[in-house]
């Protein structure tokens, strides 16, 4: 069935800079962060896992071998060590800049850029393989909202912070801790208890990836039904971009923020 036009104004679609401006800029860096506040991102989008010595930082994958020169698990690495790295130049081009601020990450940095930015920018935070850590994750990550001052939020809706993870057990430590911070539980395939449109328990944002999307806009609209909003991840498309606007999706995570707000009408 083709979606129906949902009457929602294309500029009230929240742009989510995932990674940053990572098509632009190599992700994760302070360099895409900056270019997606530049370009008019809404909220940014990052990846956050634990050092050996007990440090948040914004990397993808569990190692640091695509993105860095050098080699081996997030995990296994201590701050020092990842300090050291060059998270940039793997995404150099013959004809293009060389890319300043390409040290690793911390989320701490990330959320001083975020309380600098000078207008409202949002972040939405994804625990990657919380489960090897077995709390320590949120654990940290609850402490340094607080140092923030982000932690209680007055509602969910006043937060400009949230939590995404593709773990619900995540996501419910996160809301034992922060009852007020908003999850949004991330989705690649559907389950069979998961058709319907419910979520785990608390949670109120579904996060479906746009091939999910593109094959079953029906269970868009199941969860819309259910009441919940809809974060897309990841849209680069136009015609996806078009097809987010036609189900009335709530926040669109893109590599390209100033792409899509060109076509959202925004720029
Ligand atoms: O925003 C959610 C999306 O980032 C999940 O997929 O692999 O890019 O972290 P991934
Ligand atoms: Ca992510």
């Amino acid at each position: 069935r083709t979606p129906q036009p949902s009457g929602r104004d294309p500029r009230s679609i929240q742009v989510v800079a995932h990674r940053g401006a990572s098509e632009d800029a190599p992700e994760h860096t302070l360099t895409a962060y900056k270019r997606a506040i530049e370009d008019g991102a809404d909220a940014l989008e990052c990846d956050v896992r634990l050092t050996a010595d007990g440090h948040l930082v914004c990397v993808h994958d569990r190692r640091v071998n695509r993105t860095s020169n050098g080699r081996g698990a997030v995990s296994a690495l201590e701050l020092a060590d990842l300090a050291a790295l060059d998270f940039g130049s793997w995404k150099n081009r013959e004809d293009g800049p060389e890319w300043e601020d390409t040290s690793v990450l911390t989320l701490e940095r990330l959320l001083e850029l975020v309380a600098d930015a000078g207008r409202p920018v949002e972040l939405a935070i994804e625990t990657k393989h919380p489960t090897r850590w077995a709390g320590q994750v949120e654990e940290r990550l609850l402490l340094l909202l607080k140092r923030f001052g982000l932690d209680a939020p007055k509602t969910p809706a006043d937060s400009p912070v949230r939590v995404m993870s593709f773990s619900a057990r995540s996501l419910q430590r996160v809301r034992a801790g922060a009852p007020q911070l908003p999850t949004v539980h991330l989705v690649q395939f559907l389950t069979p208890r998961m058709r319907d449109g419910r979520l785990p328990e608390g949670v109120r944002i579904a996060g479906p990836g746009i091939r999910l999307v593109r094959n079953n806009p029906a269970y868009i609209e199941k969860l819309q039904r259910a009441g919940h909003q809809v974060h897309v991840w990841t849209v680069n498309e136009p015609a996806d971009v078009d097809l987010c606007v036609r189900l009335g999706i709530d926040a669109i995570i893109t590599n390209r923020p100033r792409a899509v707000l060109e076509q959202l009408g925004r720029r």
